[in-house]
């Protein structure tokens, strides 16, 4: 059984992190920060009206599941946009996961600031366990346009565990990443070179990369591991944000 979640509840409504002490969203900017960063960045959804024929999969990975908001975002996007005899898979790793009670609350502060993410929490809340049993869990969503795995575990480890399955096939690699952890100085786990190392692995030449951070480390960690790295200007308070793409092969 995973470790789950601490939630303090603000006032405000807004779910805060006992353990990282950070926010996980920002109910005021948090939908647009989520397609501006991720979306955006990554050159979605144009990749997703982009797919041809010969790709019918795209694929997402995601550091940091929390509530589920990106996730969300980009179910949206995609199942107004893409193709419908087209598939994504998004992986998304998370160690402490939201219980299911926290989940549904987090949802009516969505229902109510963002109301047309109601139909696609709707799916997310039918489906998501009352208990994670196991460290891996697979949900086939929206009659199988969205496959959601979700990794509990650490997100170092689970990359190092997901390398060797992947390194093969280019055609089964990532196609864009969001990483979201919690920022680098309270939550340093999630941004270690290990972990951009195996990011880079199952990635292939044209994956995407983006994250809110600016930190050094991460900008400099991708780049070492492979990314072309950007900085670009960031929304509201935040100054910049980071934007990769992987160029070669190696
Ligand atoms: C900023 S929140 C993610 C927000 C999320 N993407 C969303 O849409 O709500 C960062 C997440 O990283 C998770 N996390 C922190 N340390 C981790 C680790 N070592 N491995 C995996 N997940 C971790 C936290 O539990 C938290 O849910």
């Amino acid at each position: 059984m995973p470790q789950y979640a601490k939630i303090h509840w603000l006032e405000s409504g807004e779910p805060f992190s006992e353990q990282f002490q950070d926010f996980y969203f920002s109910t005021d900017g948090g939908f647009q920060e989520t397609e501006y960063v991720f979306l955006k960045q990554n050159n979605l959804p144009q990749a997703f009206i982009d797919l041809t024929d010969k790709q019918q999969i795209f694929r997402i990975a995601e550091t940091g599941f929390g509530t589920g908001l990106n996730f969300l975002i980009t179910a949206m996007h995609w199942l107004q946009t893409s193709s419908l005899n087209s598939t994504l898979e998004y992986t998304s790793i998370e160690k402490y996961p939201l219980n299911k009670v926290d989940l549904i609350q987090v949802f009516s502060i969505f229902n109510k600031n963002w109301p047309q993410l109601s139909l696609y929490c709707e799916e997310l809340q039918a489906h998501y366990p009352v208990e994670f049993k196991n460290n891996q869990i697979q949900l086939d969503l929206f009659n199988g346009r969205i496959i959601l795995n979700l990794l509990i575990e650490d997100a170092s480890s689970a990359l190092k565990n997901l390398s060797p399955s992947l390194t093969d096939q280019q055609s089964n690699k990532i196609d864009a990443w969001y990483l979201d952890g919690f920022s680098p100085a309270k939550n340093p786990d999630m941004w270690n070179q290990d972990l951009f190392n195996s990011i880079t692995k199952l990635s292939k030449p044209g994956t995407t990369i983006s994250t809110f951070s600016s930190a050094g480390i991460v900008r400099r960690g991708l780049q070492e591991a492979g990314f072309n790295m950007t900085k670009v200007p960031g929304l509201g308070k935040k100054r910049e944000i980071l934007s990769g793409i992987k160029l070669t092969s190696n």
